[in-house]
């Protein structure tokens, strides 16, 4: 009987993103808190004799060689030289280049999930560099829960947990790419990387307070391109999230509420005026690894 595995892959937000400098490798340097939250994916594994497939429940989903999935595959299999293959069926739950990170979740918990059924060895610091060379987010999801991304987010370390129960997600149901998120950046306020570490640490200590200095770089300029996402953000403050801000590149924007009533009341509002929205909660370290394997 050929081997099979199921599998969760969780998405994230970002608490704080902040934007330093363009780099002569064109990403640009980032200081960024990573969070694992509750909306996943579900991912099923199972070996073929040699080919790679990918089927999703989304048709907006590409199945071929340009999804982030089969890319980790191929590299999987390239580093550690194993002609064995593999049959992928994602069911999506994540919106799809919605600032979540879910293609990046995909890539890495496929990565994690080949390793197990094709039982094949790898380095950490291989496997760190082939999730790295798949996107600056898919490392992050090795290793889950609160973490501060640095370089071009690809380098992280975990942090004390952040734990909030009462999050509300929501967009208007477009997609931002994210190279065109940081194309809209006019303003690169601090060139000087060092400075803004201590902000980064500091904030994620006192995430538990949210504090009113935890801010997004990219939220002004997709914001002023995108109103629609703008009135995603006033809607949730006004449905009374303590806090808001875009999550990545967008188009997503998360409220942070004191208590599950008023997230769910907020919650019918905003499926009721059309948007896509979701409550969620954050996902610990301990949980993340825990949960990944069903
Ligand atoms: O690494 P990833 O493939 O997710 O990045 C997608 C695009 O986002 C990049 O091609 C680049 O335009 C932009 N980006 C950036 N700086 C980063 C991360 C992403 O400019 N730190």
């Amino acid at each position: 009987m050929s081997a099979f595995l199921k599998t969760s892959s969780y998405a994230k937000i970002n608490w704080t993103l902040d934007v330093l400098f363009k780099r002569e490798d064109g990403y640009h340097e980032l200081r960024t808190i990573y969070q694992t939250i509750s909306i996943k994916d579900e991912l099923r594994f199972s070996e073929t004799s040699g080919a790679i497939e990918i089927h999703c429940d989304d048709s907006r989903v590409p199945c071929d060689a340009t999804n982030l999935v089969y890319k980790a595959a191929m590299a999987l299999r390239d580093s550690t030289k194993t002609s064995k293959g593999v049959r992928i069926e994602i069911d999506k739950r994540i919106p799809v280049a919605a600032g979540l990170g879910g293609g990046s979740s995909n890539a890495a918990v496929t990565l994690l999930a080949l390793i197990k059924l094709w039982q094949i060895e790898i380095d950490q610091s291989e496997l760190i560099r082939i999730a790295a060379s798949l996107g600056s987010d898919v490392p992050f999801f090795l290793i889950g829960g609160t973490a501060l991304g640095v370089g071009r987010g690809e380098e992280v370390y975990p942090l004390e947990e952040a734990s909030c129960d009462d999050l509300l997600l929501a967009n208007p149901g477009f997609a931002v790419p994210t190279h065109e998120a940081y194309k809209k950046l006019s303003r690169l306020t601090r060139p000087e990387a060092a400075s803004i570490i201590p902000f980064s640490l500091m904030a994620a200590k006192g995430i538990r307070e949210l504090p009113l200095a935890a801010r997004n770089e990219l939220e002004e300029p997709v914001l002023a391109a995108y109103p629609e996402i703008a009135e995603v953000k006033r809607r949730l403050l006004s449905l009374g999230a303590r806090h808001a801000l875009m999550s990545g590149s967008g188009a997503t924007v998360f409220g942070v509420f004191d208590n599950s009533q008023v997230a769910g009341r907020a919650l019918s509002e905003l499926r009721a005026s059309g948007y896509w929205a979701e409550c969620a909660r954050t996902v610990d370290r301990q949980e993340y690894h825990a949960t990944i394997f069903q």
